[in-house]
């Protein structure tokens, strides 16, 4: 679904922000991207869906090319839930909002109105359709931001850090929401809670640009040479097991290691 070659991006001649990165990622697929502030993932999910052009290399999405032939079929299979959700909005309420991606699609007013209400709904919305986007709190716009985007359909959503703003429960909510899209959609979250990275399918780790790890959730945070340089956290569960590795007092050692191995990789 998504292929991408030898690719490399400069917003200008001091960042070099992404520098010959390949990766493909099949239809269904859930990756994530982690990376330090700065390493480029959005960048990556920008270049994703033709918002910034590649200086060299190829990315092609579900069989095209993107170039400016391309563009526009690209932009309605790529959804972004913007890292920022005030750079999102356009509408003068919440309703316009989430209508905006389904205005130019030639959708019916009333069939348009329950997919408003049906999107609105699952992200627990429904009551705000009326409200000013600019005088929502940052935790509402990022909800109504992705019904915005899950409401155009997509066949490619990423999601860059769309969850910082939730407290635990809408976490958890939306989080749930992307697992129900698993195998339907493809998926890119990018993020810094690696309790989401670990249930997806596959992990992209980047470092100054740089993609230094494409691996399993389980084989990833093994990596911990990887993570360190690449200025990353460490999952706690893996704190535990490398102490325990490291602790000769430990009797029956395997077992244990075994025990919070299991424990560090529970979804
Ligand atoms: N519009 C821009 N113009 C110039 N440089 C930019 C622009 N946007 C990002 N950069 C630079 O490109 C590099 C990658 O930025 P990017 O936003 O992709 O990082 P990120 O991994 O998403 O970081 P974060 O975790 O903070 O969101 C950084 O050095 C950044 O300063
Ligand atoms: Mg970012």
């Amino acid at each position: 679904m998504i292929s991408v070659k030898n690719v490399h991006f400069s917003y200008n001649k001091e960042t070099h922000a992404i520098r010959g990165v390949s990766f493909d990622i099949p239809k269904g697929q859930w990756v994530s991207i982690i990376g330090h502030n700065g390493s480029g993932k959005s960048t990556l999910s920008k270049l994703l869906n033709g918002l910034v052009r590649a200086n060299k290399g190829e990315i092609t999405i579900d069989g095209e090319v993107i170039n400016d032939d391309t563009i526009n079929s690209i932009r309605k299979k790529v959804g972004i839930v913007f890292q920022n959700p005030d750079n999102q909005f356009i509408g003068v309420t919440v309703k316009h909002d989430i209508a905006f991606g389904l205005e130019n699609r030639c959708i019916e007013r009333t069939k348009m109105m329950e997919i408003i209400e049906e999107y609105a709904k699952k992200v627990e919305m429904e009551k705000f359709l009326k409200a000013e986007p600019s005088k929502l709190s940052g935790g509402q716009k990022q909800r109504v931001a992705i019904a915005g985007v899950l409401a155009t359909n997509p066949e490619i959503i990423i999601f860059d850090e769309a969850t910082s703003m939730l407290d635990p429960e809408g976490v958890n909510e939306i989080t749930s929401l992307i697992e129900s899209l698993k195998g339907e959609k493809t998926i890119i979250t990018i993020t810094h809670d690696l309790d989401l990275a670990k249930k997806s399918d596959r992990v992209l780790v980047l470092n100054e640009g740089h993609l230094v790890s494409d691996d399993t959730p389980s084989e990833t945070f093994k990596k911990i040479d990887i993570l360190t340089e690449s200025k990353l956290d460490i999952p706690f569960n893996l704190k535990v097991y490398n102490l325990a590795l490291n602790d000769e007092k430990i009797n029956n050692k395997k077992e244990l290691m075994d025990v919070l191995w299991e424990l560090s990789l529970k979804k």
